[in-house]
């Protein structure tokens, strides 16, 4: 039996950043993983869906180029696109966090981890297996798609994972579930020219935003020549050599799609049912979320749980920033986890982020409290660039003025979200923001003019 201190499963964005930290700290840290350092981020979610979602928005500037008086015929290899993103983006990455593991004074040892007790694991790999002891464990084996029984996944039924790695382009998709992943890869198939149809059980795409961003996200898709059947439910599904057809009920009215790939995404479910959990000391919630403290602890204190297995979003960032808090935790820091101002982005057209409290949210917390708009339309940069579509709304609590929340739609959303996460993070008021002096042009000086409206003096509306 090997003698570990602090042991982490899994190299995801959650593992990698809780091995590193934990080795700054002054642990003996070990990270154990069954596949890719990296994790689903890394190799087969945000950044390689990101890469995609560039190349296709890159494809589309060029095709509508003469916006800005530019003539452009852009021709698409898509096995080059698969070739630059596994090598340039996804290999490059990875690579990356395996040099700062090994940098950091991390053992890495690849295989696949499962309890034995509440203090020992076996980790398996190519038939041998062997058995280690743990002080400390972190639990970071994060998610996989879910399966469902009307279209299983199969040669054309896939994964998020196998429509990432697909090698020639189909020429057409159909994409069951319109939440983020649905409605990313649903945008940037459509960018490299697939014809795509959306279908989803409620009744609007990415049912966990306000209406207001996510219909401008409709309006594009809808514009890119997406087809969205929303308020739909597959029922059955049938795969040919070169075809699947989808069978579809809308209400009561039965009809089917025909597309040479169907794209399954309606959501992840915890891995927690695949490490011998049962002999652990830790409890799951009925959903097969492991029940965690404030300090990310488990029902087994020496055990600690990080990222899409724990209840919450299942982001990248939410599980990294767990990652720090349990390293920081086992180290005996006063850490705790706090979610006070947890940013979503989904990186669709216009981009949409969310971060701290929505109005809906402070009603329920009984906290009065207002929402101020400035539109892009009346945003230099983003007149200059042609992409004025979008705004930025600012929650604020009436009586303080502190900032409570935000959201944004619009270009680089992405981006200057993090000035309201800081803001929020740090107890800013609307004149705090109001006062800072932001560069000219750019799409952050729509926070300012938000701030502004808020306090009543505006100055560009
Ligand atoms: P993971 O990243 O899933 O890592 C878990 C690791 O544990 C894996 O490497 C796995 O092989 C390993 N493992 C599992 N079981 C064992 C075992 N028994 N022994 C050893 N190793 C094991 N989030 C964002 O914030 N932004 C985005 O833009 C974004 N885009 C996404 C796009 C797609 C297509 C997908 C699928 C997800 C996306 N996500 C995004 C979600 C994000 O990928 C996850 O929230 C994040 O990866 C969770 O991190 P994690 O460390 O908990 O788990
Ligand atoms: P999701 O929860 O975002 O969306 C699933 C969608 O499928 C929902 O709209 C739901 O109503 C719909 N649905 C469920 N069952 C259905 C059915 N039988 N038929 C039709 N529609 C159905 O899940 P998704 O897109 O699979 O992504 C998983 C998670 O990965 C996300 O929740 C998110 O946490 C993370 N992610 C984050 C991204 C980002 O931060 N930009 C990008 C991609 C994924």
């Amino acid at each position: 039996m090997n003698t570990l201190d602090t042991v982490i499963i899994g190299s995801g964005p959650g593992g990698y950043v809780a091995a590193i930290r934990a080795s700054q700290l002054g642990q003996k840290v070990t990270i154990i993983e069954k596949n890719d350092i990296g994790g689903t981020c890394l190799n087969v979610g945000c950044v390689p869906s990101k890469a995609l979602l560039h190349a296709g928005h890159a494809y589309q500037e060029i095709r509508h180029a003469e916006t800005y008086g530019i003539q452009a015929t852009g021709t698409l290899d898509f096995a080059k696109t698969q070739h630059w993103k596994n090598t340039q983006v996804v290999k490059k990455l990875s690579t990356g966090v395996s040099q700062l593991l090994k940098k950091n004074n991390v053992t890495i040892v690849m295989g696949e981890a499962k309890f034995t007790s509440k203090s020992t694991i076996s980790v398996s790999k190519d038939g041998k297996t062997e058995d280690y002891s743990f002080k400390h464990a972190i639990l970071a084996v994060g998610s996989r798609p879910i399966e469902i029984k009307a279209a299983p996944f199969g040669k054309r039924i896939v994964d998020s994972t196998g429509l990432l790695n697909i090698p020639t382009l189909p020429k057409s998709l159909c994409v069951i579930g319109a939440g983020y992943i649905g409605c990313e890869l649903a945008e940037a198939f459509a960018s490299f020219g697939v014809s795509v149809t959306l279908v989803e059980a409620t009744s609007t795409i990415l049912p966990g935003f306000n209406t207001k961003l996510s219909d401008l996200v409709k309006r594009n898709l809808q514009k890119l020549g997406v087809t969205l059947l929303t308020e739909a439910l597959v029922v059955s599904s049938k795969e040919t050599e070169d075809n699947v057809t989808l069978t579809y009920k809308k209400g009561e009215v039965e009809s089917t799609i025909e597309s040479n790939v169907v794209l399954v995404s309606v959501g992840r479910r915890p891995n927690t049912d695949r490490v011998n959990i049962q002999v652990s000391g830790i409890e799951l919630d009925p959903k097969g979320f492991v029940k965690v403290n404030a300090k990310s602890q488990t029902t087994n204190p020496g055990i600690y749980a990080i990222g899409d297995i724990t209840p919450g979003l299942a982001l990248a960032h939410k599980a990294s920033y767990e990652a720090k808090i349990v390293a920081e935790a086992i180290a005996g820091h006063a850490s705790k986890i706090d979610y006070k101002a947890m940013p979503a982005v989904c990186y669709t057209t216009p981009e949409i982020a969310t971060t701290g409290l929505s109005l809906d949210e402070c009603l329920a917390k009984n906290i009065k409290a207002k929402a101020t708009d400035f539109p892009l339309a009346a945003n230099s940069r983003a007149i200059a660039a042609s992409k004025t579509e979008g705004f930025v709304r600012i929650i604020h609590d009436e009586k303080s003025k502190l900032i409570l929340g935000a959201q944004i739609a619009g270009m680089n959303a992405s981006e200057i979200i993090t000035t309201l996460t800081m803001a929020i993070e740090t107890g800013l008021t609307l004149e705090d923001v109001a006062l800072t002096i932001f560069p000219h042009p750019s799409v952050s000086e729509a926070i300012m003019d938000t701030m502004e409206v808020g306090l009543g003096y505006p100055i560009h509306m």
